[in-house]
């Protein structure tokens, strides 16, 4: 079949273009320093970051699920611990919550995806450390409700910030009403490195200086450990790298919501269902998720016209053979994430895709249903 127009589901390429005489001078200026881990740019970027998400401090690590690892070790999270979270996200959220040794308790989504908040409170038992709302697709999820929860019954909350750089809940940005707000810069985010990077957003002091021991080999100074560590810094010229995309990325959100706003008018005479976005939030749309019947079908026949589409995510942690293997007796009622799960279909937003793109996509989804 002729295929009319490819839409790619990202256009990394186009990116790097739209920064490169910028971003070729500050790793230029890296490279010729010769300090590839811990540039001054490192800390720069970290300040800077701090003020964009009006926290008080910031580090930054190798990665989002250092970012949770991290996170979760310096704030003491270990066996015994009982962590509430959401099945739906991907993989690493969970992962990090087994690798200090702590279980994972699943609640349900709601239409939204992200956490019903009125299931948290019976998850909890005398075990319960923490509650780890994962602010999926761009969205954040009710970070006001979740904090009164976590009052009441004395708990810590750990933000998975992965997908949601530049989105808020009413004024308060990832970090702000929270122990800790953990973020990733894997390529596909919205503030995107050219590899891996991560970076935990928190006001409280004593973690961010643990996380800063214990993603530097333990060390307190040259050559003394008072604890075991790992190795998990941001390289400098991936630093370099961010320093420049942020500078772009209040309009590359905004170009994402416009492209999420062409969907809505171009398909309110569909029987799709377009994203749920609470009053309160602020969705940075790094993701674009609609809920369709024969989600394979559809995905396959617009693969077909040239469409990429992705899908996050199409299992569910709880069925990954990572879980089931370690947990075979654990039985989750999640009704919403298992029928959604199914349904969910990611569409191309990113901010260099064109009207005339959108419009074809939208065509040919409205010509399939
Ligand atoms: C929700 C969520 N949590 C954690 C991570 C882990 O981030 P990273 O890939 O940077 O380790 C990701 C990244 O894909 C994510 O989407």
């Amino acid at each position: 079949m002729e295929v009319e127009m490819r839409v790619p589901y990202v256009d990394l390429g186009s990116q790097w273009l739209a920064i490169k005489d910028r971003a070729i001078a500050k790793i230029s200026e890296v490279l010729e320093s010769g300090m590839y881990l811990e540039h001054p740019i490192v800390n720069a970027l970290e300040e800077r970051i701090a003020v964009k998400l009006g926290v008080k401090f910031a580090t930054s690590v190798n990665s989002g699920t250092d970012a949770l690892i991290l996170t979760l070790a310096a704030l003491g999270v270990s066996r015994g611990d009982e962590l509430i979270t959401v099945p739906n996200s991907f993989i690493a959220s969970v992962a990090a919550i087994e690798h200090v040794g702590a279980t994972t308790v699943f609640v349900d989504v709601g239409s939204d995806h992200l956490i019903n908040v009125e299931l948290i409170e019976e998850a909890i038992t005398p075990r319960t450390k923490a509650i780890m709302p994962v602010h999926l697709e761009g969205k954040m999820a009710d970070m006001v409700s979740i904090n009164q929860i976590a009052k009441k019954h004395g708990l810590l909350i750990i933000e998975d910030a992965a997908q949601a750089f530049g989105s808020k809940f009413i004024k308060y940005q990832p970090g702000n009403l929270s122990d800790a707000a953990c973020f990733s810069f894997h390529p596909l985010k919205n503030l995107n490195a050219a590899g891996d990077g991560g970076l935990i957003a928190s006001n409280n002091y004593d973690l961010i200086e643990k996380v800063n021991v214990l993603k530097n080999h333990g060390q307190m100074a040259r050559n003394i450990s008072h604890r075991f560590g790992f190795v998990s810094r941001l390289d400098s010229l991936q630093a370099a790298i961010l320093d420049v995309k942020l500078d772009d990325l209040d309009s590359i959100i905004a170009r994402r919501r416009l492209n999420a706003k062409m969907y809505e008018v171009n398909l309110r005479n569909s029987n799709i269902e377009m994203p749920v976005v609470a009053m309160d939030v602020f969705h940075s749309y790094h993701l674009f998720v609609i809920e369709i019947n024969n989600r394979d079908q559809i995905q396959k026949a617009l693969k077909n016209v040239g469409i990429e589409t992705k899908i996050h995510y199409p299992t569910l942690i709880t069925d990954q053979f990572a879980y089931t293997t370690k947990y075979p007796e654990k039985k989750w009622h999640l009704p919403l994430a298992k029928t959604q799960c199914q349904k969910i279909l990611s569409l191309p937003i990113h901010e260099n895709l064109s009207e005339l793109q959108i419009n074809y996509i939208t065509e040919h989804l409205e010509k399939l249903l």
